[in-house]
Parts: structure tokens; C-alpha cells; sequence
């Protein structure tokens, strides 16, 4: 993890032992059946389509389903931030909650029942579309089933909000509106962190030629998500200055690599890489089935054309060859004080009457 732009980063060290990746990980499409849901609901039950679930809360096209399959995705994906993030310091490890936290965008809700666990003393609110899938949280952490692009009315005011991975999940005003809510919604000297995925992928040694296809992976589902009612994928690279345009302060960013399997020689890259590969074969498909059958080109893909490429796709992340990375950043900024508060309203004040004409 380092605050350079990824271009100026050191290269990823390969691992020269490395040579042939056998995955304990599931790597075929799993049994989409709910085990868990007990609401007799259409929400709970969702929209089905090309054989995935996807949120019926409301007449949207949100590109990722809400399914078993993706619910395991999640947890793995989580696991690679634990590991990325092992020892660092951003808020979620080095500040203590003193109240209420949220998760907009909850997903599995791990996010929400680790740190409900950690800050046992904290409330945690998750929030999504559709119900996690949990059968059990500790008493501290609240799950709630919503549109977060609706009013928000929770009276108590957050210490803390979080994001991750919700990449592509709204459009340009519907960002302005959940960092403008995120913002009214804090305590003043409160927090909002986010986290996010460059679709892209790259090598730093050149073993990921314009030939393979993860070479354009990217930019392919980029395209689809600009014509899904520009609801951009480059969330990761908005996020810092829609956050600083909301009015938070304290702004920071770190950026990471994160290795597409466990080719890198350093040891934590490893570790995380051998997550990221299972993340990928686990959420391909989710991934992958909305975005191309909605919005591919020429023309929008057959699920059969989706399920073809895929198989591309995954022979490809198992070349010990291509030392293929995605970079990812985590943003994190505060709320202003009260005490910053009142000096800013009072600058602004000032510049006001100096631009006053006198009479
Ligand atoms: C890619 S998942 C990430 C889940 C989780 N944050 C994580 O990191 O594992 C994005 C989540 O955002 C949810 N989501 C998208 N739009 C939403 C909205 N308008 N209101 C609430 N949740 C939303 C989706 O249902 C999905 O569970």
C-alpha cells in the first residue's frame, strides 16, 4: 500500500518458486438455492435472470446480483482487505467507535459484523438492497433492507461510514446525493471511508500482453457500465474529489496492488493474491452476466457467449505466466469540526462583506 499513484509504485517482486497454481477454490458455478432466507418476500426472493437472483427492492438495473454465489464472493474479498489491510493504518483498525457506524452497500455484511465485534461498545448499522444472508450478528449490528438513494431517517448521528466495492452502483447525481447524506448524517469530526477496485488489470513486467484477455477485461466493463445510465465503473477514481466537494477535511488516500493469484514473492502479496484468485473465479460470472447481456457490443452477449469468455477468463488467471495485478484505493476523510465549522462560515462571512460594494 503506498499514497504514490500506482504508475510510481515499486513493481510487484514475482516469485521465482512459483510456478503452477492449484486452487482448493471453487471454481465452477455453485448451487444458486437460498439456504439461509427465511423472508417470505419478494425481496427476499428477487428477480431471477440468466440464472443469477438480483435485488427486487426497486425498479433498478444494479449491475451485480445478490445470490449465494456472490454472497461467498464477498466474503472472500473481504478476507483479501483483512489481509491488505493487516497493520495498517486506516480507521477501521486504528480508531475506536464510540457510537453508531454504518455500512452503506453491505452485501454479506462482514464488513458490519467485524467491526461490531471489534467495538462491542459501537452500533452497526448495514444497509443494502437486499437481505444479507446472515443467520447470525452480534448483538450490536443492525441489518436494514433499503434504497440508500432514498431519504435517509436515521435520527442518530454516525461517527463513522463506510463503503467498499460499490463501484458502478450510481450514477453522477446519485453519488452527489449519498455523499451529501453521508455528510449530514455524521457528527461533526466524523469519518467516511471508502474503498474501491480498478476493473483493470496490469502487469508491471509486461507478461500481460494485448493478446490475453484480461488486457481489456477492464475497459470492456467500463464501456458497459458508461452505457448502463452512466453508471461509471471508475468509482475509484471520482471518489477523492466527490468526497472533498461533499465538504469533508482530513482527506487521505492510499492505493494498493493486489496480485491476480499468488505469483508475487512478498509474503502478504501472496497471501492476498491467493485470495484475489478465489475472489475472481467465485464473482466472475456476477461479475461478468449483467453488464455483457445488457450492454455488450456490438450487440448485448447470450448468457452462453458470457459463459464462453469466462472460460477464457479463468485458464488465464491460471497462468503462472501472467503476473497480472488490479489496484485498488482507499480513500478516507472527516467531517469538519464544529470549531472548523464556525471559522470557515466565518471566513466566507468576511468575504462576503469585503465583496460588498460600500455604499
Ligand atoms: C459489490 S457489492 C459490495 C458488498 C460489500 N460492501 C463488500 O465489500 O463485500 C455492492 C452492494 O451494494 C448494494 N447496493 C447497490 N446499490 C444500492 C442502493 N441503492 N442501496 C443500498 N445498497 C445498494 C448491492 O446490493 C450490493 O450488495
Amino acid at each position: 500500500m503506498s499514497e504514490k499513484p500506482i504508475e510510481k509504485m515499486d513493481p510487484i517482486a514475482v516469485d521465482p518458486d512459483f510456478y503452477a497454481m492449484n486452487s482448493n477454490y471453487h471454481t465452477e458455478p455453485q448451487d444458486f438455492a437460498s439456504e439461509t432466507t427465511s423472508l417470505a418476500s419478494t425481496i427476499a426472493k428477487g428477480r431471477l435472470e440468466n440464472g443469477r437472483r438480483y435485488q427486487a427492492i426497486k425498479d433498478d438495473d444494479y449491475w451485480g446480483p445478490s445470490d449465494e454465489q456472490q454472497f461467498e464472493a464477498f466474503e472472500i474479498g473481504h478476507m483479501v482487505f483483512l489481509v491488505l489491510d493487516h497493520n495498517e493504518p486506516n480507521p477501521l483498525f486504528s480508531r475506536s467507535y464510540r457510537q453508531f457506524a454504518k455500512d452503506i452497500g453491505t452485501g454479506q455484511g462482514s464488513w458490519a459484523i467485524d467491526v461490531a465485534d471489534l467495538y462491542p461498545t459501537a452500533t452497526v448499522r448495514g444497509v443494502d438492497m437486499f437481505p444479507p444472508p446472515v443467520t447470525w450478528m452480534p448483538p450490536n449490528c443492525v441489518f436494514e433492507v433499503d434504497d440508500i438513494l432514498r431519504e435517509w431517517t436515521w435520527r442518530e448521528p454516525f461517527d463513522f461510514i463506510h463503503m467498499r466495492l460499490m463501484y458502478g452502483a450510481f450514477d453522477p447525481a446519485g453519488w452527489e446525493k449519498v455523499y451529501k447524506q453521508a455528510y449530514d448524517a455524521l457528527e461533526p469530526g466524523g469519518w467516511i471511508e471508502q474503498m474501491e477496485l480498478d476493473v483493470r488489470v496490469y502487469s508491471d513486467d509486461g507478461s500481460l500482453k494485448p493478446s490475453h484477455e484480461l488486457y481489456g477485461w477492464g475497459d470492456m466493463f467500463i464501456g458497459c457500465s458508461e452505457r448502463a445510465g452512466d453508471r461509471s465503473l471508475r468509482t475509484h477514481e471520482l471518489m477523492r474529489s466527490q468526497i472533498e466537494k461533499a465538504g469533508f477535511v482530513d482527506v487521505h488516500e492510499v492505493k494498493y496492488k493486489i496480485p491476480l493469484g499468488p505469483w508475487a514473492k512478498d509474503k502478504l502479496l501472496k497471501e492476498a493474491g491467493h485470495l484475489q484468485f478465489a475472489h475472481w473465479n467465485t464473482a466472475l460470472e456476477g461479475w461478468a452476466m449483467w453488464l455483457l447481456t445488457h450492454h455488450g457490443i456490438p450487440e448485448p452477449w447470450s448468457k452462453e457467449e458470457v459463459q464462453l469468455f469466462l472460460a477464457k477468463i479463468r485458464t488465464e488467471l491460471k497462468n503462472p505466466h501472467i503476473h497480472a495485478y488490479e489496484p485498488a484505493n482507499r480513500v478516507w476523510a472527516r467531517k469538519p469540526t464544529l470549531e472548523e465549522q464556525k471559522a470557515k462560515d466565518a471566513k466566507i462571512k468576511d468575504a462576503k462583506i469585503k465583496a460588498e460594494p460600500s455604499p
